[in-house]
């Protein structure tokens, strides 16, 4: 049986993610949350309830050697653009120390905790594609339209460690082969903000969302290389 991990998992794009996988044939999909109780229940389903800190994540990934040489995907869903007090900036006289501060936690700091304890555990695994939300607004060459300071800045960094990791794990873990994933615009509790100007379209449901992006990585090879797609499979330039 394979096995699927799902981190960040009771979100939009990670709780479908966990739906479409858990359907699939011989598959156990893992799904690990700050949130004690899963969304649902199914049999193929085993929710890990974890706080992202260095410890809780240390005894999960105790709970996943066990399985470790039969996983086959991980993708990393934890992300926030906004919250009741985080508007993101138009301007840089909005910029503030605190909310920087936040955004780059949840966006950069928990995914790289979660690949500093990931990489030692797959390091014998044959063939697993890890792949990070990113998003093209992480982009630097993509950037023409400025604002949203502190979530581009978290996605650019989150970026950078994922190709930092890229080439170490080409070392000491062959098997995995990373992706810095933009989803495309997904009809999430992250963007419902920011919908209004949307071409007819452009907002795809999670469950598209999750598709894709199993359909965009389900053929890469571990090639000791970060990959930076988009939906579309393409490739977006750092
Ligand atoms: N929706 C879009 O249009 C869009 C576009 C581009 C990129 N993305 C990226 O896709 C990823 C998933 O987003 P989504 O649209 O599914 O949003 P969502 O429904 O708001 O889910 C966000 C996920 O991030 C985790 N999270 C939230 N706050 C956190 C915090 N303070 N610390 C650690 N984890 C936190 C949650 O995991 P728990 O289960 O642990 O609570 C949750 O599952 C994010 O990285 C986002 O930046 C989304």
């Amino acid at each position: 049986m394979k096995v699927e991990l799902v981190i960040g998992a009771s979100g939009g794009l990670g709780q479908a993610l966990v739906r479409l996988s858990m359907v699939e044939p011989d598959t156990r999909v893992i799904g690990i949350s700050r949130t004690t109780l899963p969304p649902f229940t199914h049999p193929n389903v085993q929710w890990i309830c974890c706080d992202n800190s260095p410890g809780a994540i240390a005894r999960t990934i105790e709970e996943l050697k066990p399985v470790a040489d039969r996983i086959v995907r991980v993708t990393l869903c934890n992300g926030r653009l906004h919250d009741r007090d985080l508007v993101p900036e138009k301007r840089l006289e909005q910029l503030d120390e605190q909310s920087l501060t936040r955004l780059l936690h949840s966006n950069t700091i928990v995914p790289a905790l979660w690949l500093r304890a990931l990489i030692p555990l797959l390091q014998s695994t044959p063939r697993v594609v890890l792949s990070a939300l990113s998003a093209r607004v992480g982009s630097i060459g993509d950037n023409r339209l400025g604002g949203w300071y502190s979530y581009r800045a978290s996605k650019a960094a989150l970026n950078q460690l994922l190709q930092c990791c890229a080439i170490e794990a080409a070392r000491r873990a062959k098997g995995v082969k990373l992706v810095a994933y933009h989803p495309g615009t997904v009809d999430t509790r992250l963007s419902r903000p920011f919908q209004q100007r949307l071409q007819p379209g452009q907002l795809h449901s999670p469950e598209q969302a999750a598709r894709h992006l199993k359909q965009v990585t389900a053929d890469l090879m571990p090639d000791g290389t970060l990959s930076y797609l988009d939906w579309r499979g393409d490739t977006i330039p750092w």
